[in-house]
């Protein structure tokens, strides 16, 4: 499995990267630039204490990824697909990760837009040969950059195209004690994107780092 990263230089993308690599897959971070490319990459490894992850320009990593986990800023997310939207070559699959929400004084608030979530605008700037899978949403990003801390949670695939979900949740199911969770179509990103906004809410009023989801009676 070949993942990459588009803007996999911040937390988000670095922890996704670090888990991926650590369970054995190929992984190339993203970016604008070269240099910032490089540096993340770098920063993976040291990490992972071994030479597993590369750093390339997002136009190279596009054309090499089976996976391309979008890692940007929620606010930029619709203008960098629609930078690269000729860029990512048919059969390929976006995996959108973005929450959009804006932060007062630390308390999160959703920002719903009309079309829906933040996954289905995205999908709705891209060809239907490139299906978009929503997922990760709702994993704190430090967690998953502290690899020596099990994640023990759900995670929530959703998507139109089953054959884009199920390549995502066999991912997933490479990262241990993460649980890939069939979330339903492209739809519940809706619900996904204000999940995180209530776990972020839990956070601050337990004032604890770390609260994500695992679902009961789904064994
Ligand atoms: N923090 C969490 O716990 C969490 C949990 C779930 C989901 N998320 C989502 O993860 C995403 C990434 O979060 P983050 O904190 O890692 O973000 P970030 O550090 O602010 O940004 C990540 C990277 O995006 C690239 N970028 C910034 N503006 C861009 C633009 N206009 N066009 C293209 N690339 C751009 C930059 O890479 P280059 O400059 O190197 O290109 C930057 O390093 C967000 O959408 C967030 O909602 C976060």
């Amino acid at each position: 499995m070949k993942i990459g990263l588009l803007g996999g230089t911040g937390i988000e993308g670095k922890g996704i990267a670090l888990r991926f690599a650590a369970a054995g897959a190929e992984v190339v971070v993203g970016s604008r630039s070269e240099e910032r490319a490089r540096a993340a990459s770098e920063e993976c490894n040291a990490a992972l204490g071994r030479a597993q992850v590369r750093g390339l320009r997002n136009l190279e990593m596009l054309a090499w990824s089976d996976l391309v986990f979008l890692t940007v800023p929620s606010q930029h997310a619709m203008e960098a697909v629609k930078a690269h939207r000729n860029d990512i070559p048919s059969g390929k699959v976006l995996v959108d990760v973005t929450v959009p929400l804006r932060f007062d004084k630390g308390r999160p608030t959703y920002l719903e837009a009309e079309e829906g979530s933040n996954s289905e605008s995205i999908a709705r700037l891209l060809p239907a040969t490139v299906p978009v899978v929503g997922a990760f949403k709702t994993i704190p990003a430090h967690l998953l950059a502290e690899l020596e801390s099990p994640l023990e949670c759900d995670l929530f695939v959703c998507g139109d195209d089953p054959e884009a979900k199920e390549k995502v949740m066999r991912a997933g199911s490479m990262i241990p004690t993460l649980r890939p969770v069939d979330a339903g179509p492209l739809s519940s990103a809706r619900t996904l994107e204000r999940m995180t906004v209530l776990a972020i809410h839990l956070n601050r009023h337990y004032k604890k780092k770390g609260a994500r989801y695992k679902i009961v009676g789904l064994d």
